[in-house]
């Protein structure tokens, strides 16, 4: 049966200050009532699937533990790294952790903190996505670009597989730069990357021992040393954090020929950063998207977040102004993607 593999490790920092250390936006209710958690493991309801495997830090395990109690979900597996190492070893050992309920499993990958406006169309392209991840590809939901985005994976479309409702990837390319991006949106041959996969845990596995040998080893070695606490499943701490940090996309996916996609139309978007919130949300005529006591004055498409004081903006553009209790952010619009370094000095330098 189908395994959910949720992955709620990533420390959110593009959206800072919202997004904090203690509280990364997975665990945050960014749109709509619920937080983006537990929309993905909502989004999940009727598909036939077994319960999920949910990876995430330590740090955060009652945090994940009281969302799946709201969801109602009890039957999960929660698997806890002393310290994240990007999402291709966190799904690994995923696989590993699944590859012990049963023979060889279709894993569902999916990261916490995205979102989708139609759910119906997100468990259609699931299920297009067996047939060829039952077949031993490494299944890719590809989302038409909308602009040329730096912040995601490229995939060009190759051949149309058997059935008629998946092509081969001829090339995966994680985030270009902006020319590059810009060539890929002209040439309509690619689409972009939702950071959603399908596969067998055999041929991920199989990958990663072709093209990752020591992070498999390391992985292996977390999960048979792993511990069980509580709910929890801790990894073993020396083994996983020996393991080098990698993405997926760079460590397998750019790597293989195997990958294929189906398309994804199901008003994705992940919330990775403040300019992809605004684009997501509703504007304004003047095309900003602001939230609490805002006041703004012959400004135009910025996004102004006030937290716990007015905020006032006067003749300004492209701007987005987050304000919190202890910080504040005002960045041009076009520059959000260097948050993350922004915050990585911030957390060296205390
Ligand atoms: N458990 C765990 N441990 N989860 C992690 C870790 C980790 O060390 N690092 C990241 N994650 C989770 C994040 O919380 C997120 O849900 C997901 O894995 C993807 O990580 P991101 O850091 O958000 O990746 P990205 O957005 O830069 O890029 C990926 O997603 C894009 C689409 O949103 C890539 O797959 C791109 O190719 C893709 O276009
Ligand atoms: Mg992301």
């Amino acid at each position: 049966m189908l395994i959910p593999v949720i992955l709620a490790g990533g420390n959110g920092t593009r959206l800072w200050p919202l997004s904090r250390q203690h509280r990364p936006k997975q665990f945050l209710a960014v749109a709509g009532e619920t937080t983006m958690l537990q929309q993905t493991l909502a989004r999940l309801e009727g598909l036939n699937k077994a319960p999920p495997i949910i990876v995430a830090h330590q740090e955060h395990r009652f945090l994940v533990a009281e969302q799946l109690r709201e969801q109602g979900i009890e039957d999960a597996t929660l698997v806890l790294e002393p310290e994240g190492r990007n999402t291709a070893p966190a799904i690994a050992v995923a696989a590993l952790v699944a590859s012990r309920r049963e023979d060889d499993p279709l894993l569902l990958v999916l990261p916490a903190d995205h979102l989708l406006h139609d759910d119906e169309a997100f468990r259609a392209s699931v299920g297009r996505a067996v047939k060829f991840a039952e077949q031993g590809w490494l299944v890719t939901f590809g989302v038409v670009p909308r602009h040329a985005e730096t912040g995601y994976g490229y995939l060009q479309r190759g051949e149309l597989l058997g059935g008629g409702d998946g092509h081969r990837v001829r090339r995966f390319v994680e985030k270009p730069d902006a020319d590059t991006a810009q060539t890929y949106l002209d040439s309509g041959e690619f689409l972009w990357n939702s950071g959603m996969f399908l596969f067998r845990a055999s041929r991920y596995l199989n990958a990663l021992e072709r093209l990752q040998p020591e992070m498999l080893d390391a992985c292996r070695a977390a999960v048979a040393g792993a511990q069980s606490d509580l709910d929890f499943l801790r990894l073993d701490t020396d083994a996983f954090l020996a393991c080098p940090a990698n993405s997926i996309d760079y460590a397998v996916m750019e790597e293989t020929d195997d990958a294929a996609m189906v398309s994804l139309e199901a008003g994705w978007s992940d919330i990775g950063s403040w300019s992809a919130l605004w684009e997501h949300q509703a504007h304004d005529a003047q095309g900003n998207a602001a939230w609490g006591d805002v006041v703004a004055e012959d400004t135009r498409n910025s996004l102004i977040h006030a937290d716990s004081r007015l905020v006032a903006t006067l003749g300004v553009e492209d701007l987005v102004i987050v304000e919190t209790q202890d910080a504040l952010l005002v960045a041009r619009r076009d520059r959000v993607q260097d948050i993350k370094t922004l915050v990585e000095r911030l957390l060296v330098e205390g």
